[in-house]
């Protein structure tokens, strides 16, 4: 039996103490977006038996065809954060509008933007699954959030966090100090610390890429995904190739092992798929705290001024001497 580790909450009181909003209201909502890992990994284990596979025939804001999971995982969402009290405004993909919480109690400190459910494509073949949290502070806590509220650069993210889905339930969270992973108990109902300042090493062996889309790229990406096949001993070439339909899977493999993620833009689709708010800014600001990168190709996410809720943009992270590499090749200057 594992000796007992530290939980969220002790975790956080013992090194957390003086960060935007306060301690106390962060711990709280990280606690929250812990519940619904519980939630969801409740359900996830036995989503076979439960008639929650499938889709339910509607389309999201995306275009995507909506599972009944990511339903599910929204639902689940929206209810543990309205009932936080500490919540005044959600975004989430699955949704077009954001959810403005009337809370009478005023100094509500956070907006939370959420993917409730990431590698969808994956529910009903039993394959990992994610979900991913970027928490902003309105900048005036006495009015309800606007428009520029929600809208925020990636350098505004409070903290930012992912659940993994895997073998094992893990929460992943950034609160500005530090990368660290919480491996979630089922028998004690605890996320338990057991990956405390997670540090990306600085170049992996490591691709992650739909390689199905090759004739859709630019030259440049092509050639950068061609000289990571080529043999060459020094550089640790040719890497190889881990894709597994979740973003939060694949990120978390190069967190650990080190290697690069990329979903780049395509020459007819130069925004690529992944979305800003709720994928790429809470990945960015937890690859860059434990020392990689994350870059649209072109430029750093966390610097890109949001102008649409639903805005995608290219995403290439991980491993810092990776990202720079690619972002040479995808420069040109290669
Ligand atoms: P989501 O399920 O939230 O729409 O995210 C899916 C994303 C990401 O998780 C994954 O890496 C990528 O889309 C897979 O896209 P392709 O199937 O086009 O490779
Ligand atoms: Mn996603
Ligand atoms: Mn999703």
């Amino acid at each position: 039996m594992a000796l007992h580790s530290e939980t969220l909450e002790q975790f956080l009181s013992r090194t957390h103490e003086a960060v935007p909003g306060g301690l106390a209201a962060l711990s709280f909502l990280l606690t929250h977006v812990g519940l619904v890992g519980k939630l969801l990994s409740r359900d996830l284990r036995v989503a076979g038996l439960l008639n929650v596979l499938g889709t339910t025939g509607e389309t999201n804001v995306q275009g995507e065809t909506v599972k009944k999971l990511d339903e599910i995982a929204n639902e689940t969402c929206v209810r543990v954060f309205q009932q936080s009290g500490v919540v005044c405004a959600l975004v989430s993909e699955e949704m077009e509008k954001p959810v403005i919480i009337s809370n009478e109690r005023q100094q509500v400190p956070y907006i939370v933007l959420f993917d409730p459910l990431d590698g969808s494509s994956n529910t009903d073949v039993n394959m990992p699954l994610g979900s991913i949290f970027s928490i902003v502070a309105p900048s005036r806590a006495d009015l309800p959030p606007n428009e520029r509220d929600l809208l925020r650069k990636g350098t505004d993210q409070v903290a930012a966090g992912y659940l993994l889905f895997g073998p094992s339930t893990m929460l992943v969270i950034t609160a500005g100090k530090g990368v660290h992973g919480f491996t979630l108990d089922p028998g004690l109902g605890e996320y338990l610390l057991s990956h405390e300042d997670m540090k990306i090493p600085a170049r992996g062996k490591m691709y992650a890429v739909n390689e199905g889309n090759y004739q859709k790229w630019t030259g440049e990406m092509r050639r950068y995904f061609d000289h990571l096949k080529v043999e060459d001993k020094a550089t640790g070439r040719p890497y190889s190739g881990r894709y597994s339909g979740c973003l939060v899977a694949d990120v978390h493999r190069m967190l650990l092992n080190g290697g690069i993620y990329l979903y780049p833009g395509e020459v007819k689709k130069p925004e690529g798929k992944l979305r800003l708010l709720y994928e790429a800014n809470p990945l960015a600001l937890i690859v860059e705290q434990a020392g990689g990168l994350a870059s649209t190709g072109t430029k750093r996410v966390l610097d890109v001024e949001p102008q649409k809720l639903h805005q995608r943009v290219p995403l290439i992270i991980g491993s810092r001497d990776d990202v720079r590499e690619a972002e040479h090749f995808l420069h040109g200057q290669a």
